[in-house]
This record gives C-alpha cells, sequence and structure tokens, in this order.
C-alpha cells in the first residue's frame, strides 16, 4: 500500500507541475477545493510544494460547521490565502423568498436551482479568465464518474479540467492523508466520506455508496449539482 501511494503520489505531484508549467506562471490555473480528503491530497500537494496553483473554494453558505473549522486549520498550518467565493447576495435573497429556506428537499428543479444560485454562479466567477482548473475527481466514487479521464476539455466551462486524482482508489487518498499528517474534515470520522452543503449531505450505513449520503433523496444517476456535468 505505500510504495502504490508513494508512486502515486509522486506521478500526482509530477501532473501538478506539469500543469503549473503549462498553465500556472500566468495565472491561469485554479484549483476548486473543496476541502474534502481528495482535495486535501491536492491542497498538500500544492501548498507544501509551493506550486504557482491558485486555490479557490465555493462557500455556498450552507456548508457545515466542520468545513469551516478546517478552513481555519488549512489556512494556519500551511499559512495560505484562500480565494473563497460566496454566491450573489440578492440572488439567494430572491430564491429564498421565493421557494424558501430548504426548498432542495422539494424537487430536483429546486435543488439545480439552488446549487445554481450557491455554487454554479460563482463557479463561473472562480474560473473567468483560466485557461485549466483541477479539482479532486475520482472515477470511482460514482455511476456518473465513471472513466473520468485525468485531462479533458469542459466544453460546459469553455476550459481545461484536470482530475489528478481520477485513478486513486478512497484507500489511497486515506493512506496519504495519514502518512503526511494532512489535517482533513472530521465528518469523515463520522462516516461522511463525501462532504457538500449540511442540509444536502449525511453519514453513509457500511457497505452503501460512497456518495450516497449526498442528495440521498434523489436517484444516483440525478446527483450531480452542475460543476461537474459530463457529456454522453
Ligand atoms: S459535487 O459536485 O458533488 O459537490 P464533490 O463534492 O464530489 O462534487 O467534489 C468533487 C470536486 O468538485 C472536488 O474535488 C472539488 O474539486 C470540486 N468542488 C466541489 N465542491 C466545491 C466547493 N464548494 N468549492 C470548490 N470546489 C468544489
Ligand atoms: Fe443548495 Fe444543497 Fe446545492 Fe448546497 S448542495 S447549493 S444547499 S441544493
Amino acid at each position: 500500500m505505500r510504495a502504490s501511494v508513494a508512486t502515486k503520489s509522486a506521478a500526482a505531484l509530477e501532473f501538478l507541475r506539469a500543469a503549473a508549467a503549462e498553465f500556472g506562471s500566468a495565472g491561469e490555473l485554479t484549483f476548486a477545493n473543496s476541502f474534502g480528503a481528495e482535495d486535501m491530497v491536492l491542497t498538500d500537494l500544492i501548498l507544501r510544494e509551493a506550486l504557482p496553483i491558485e486555490i479557490f473554494s465555493l462557500d455556498t453558505g450552507r456548508l457545515p460547521a466542520e468545513t469551516y473549522t478546517l478552513i481555519g486549520e488549512v489556512e494556519q498550518r500551511y499559512g495560505a490565502k484562500l480565494k473563497i467565493f460566496f454566491p450573489d447576495a440578492t440572488a439567494v435573497e430572491t430564491h429564498v423568498r421565493t421557494h424558501g429556506i430548504n426548498a432542495f428537499y422539494d424537487s430536483v428543479e429546486l435543488r439545480k436551482a439552488c446549487c445554481g444560485v450557491r455554487k454554479m454562479e460563482p463557479l463561473r466567477r472562480a474560473l473567468a479568465g483560466k485557461k485549466a482548473w483541477i479539482t479532486g475527481l475520482r472515477a470511482a466514487q460514482s455511476v456518473t464518474r465513471t472513466g473520468l479521464p485525468q485531462r479533458e476539455f469542459d466544453a460546459g466551462n469553455g476550459l481545461e479540467k484536470l482530475n489528478p486524482l481520477s485513478d486513486w482508489s478512497e484507500a489511497e487518498v486515506w493512506a496519504y492523508i495519514r502518512i503526511h499528517e494532512v489535517p482533513y474534515n472530521a465528518l469523515h470520522d463520522q462516516f461522511y466520506p463525501s462532504i457538500g452543503c449540511a442540509p444536502c449531505t449525511r453519514a453513509i450505513a457500511l457497505g452503501e455508496d460512497v456518495r450516497a449520503g449526498r442528495w440521498w433523496w434523489e436517484d444516483p444517476a440525478s446527483k450531480e449539482c452542475g460543476l461537474h456535468v459530463r457529456k454522453g
């Protein structure tokens, strides 16, 4: 396990260095950080190696308290300045006044509308002027991510999308975190393998899919918020 993690970490670092050389110097490369376990591996690689890669996060306003605690820890430990994007206040006010504070439980359309206001619009601002973005996506995470490549053109957002951990297993992610003593979200120790907004994330039972706790009331095939919509 350790040998394979060391090999994969070296490959991921090499991949990030090459990406930084291709896009980084002109500030055209950015890493989308949700502070989940995969993203903590990438955060550690980027900040420990001081790679010239911007790091941004979308604060939807509905994140769990544990995620804010972790963001603070990352700032402290790495002395990092993270670029946090917030939703447009007027758009959130309008959405909540029209549909209610927890409308995401009422229909897939209202859930997608909430993700639209709280994640998609800020994502557009985060990606404006960039040539490539990095994510912590893994192919094994869900049916919607099967066959995910390390690099693809993101036609929806009009830039390259880099997924350095696409072929990593969950066990390899956790081995990296333990070996390098990387801080992680306390919810992971309470059976939350995948963490998003507090009202749309819950713990999973033994044997359940790693993303079973996200939008658990919806069909697995529709469970993407729009950040990672793929063709076909
Ligand atoms: S989601 O689309 O269902 O929310 P998931 O939580 O699996 O995605 O995260 C997949 C990747 O999307 C993360 O590794 C990260 O690159 C990006 N991402 C998800 N949520 C955020 C966020 N709030 N801020 C920045 N990037 C995010
Ligand atoms: Fe809204 Fe839930 Fe989407 Fe967060 S995950 S933006 S609370 S619908």
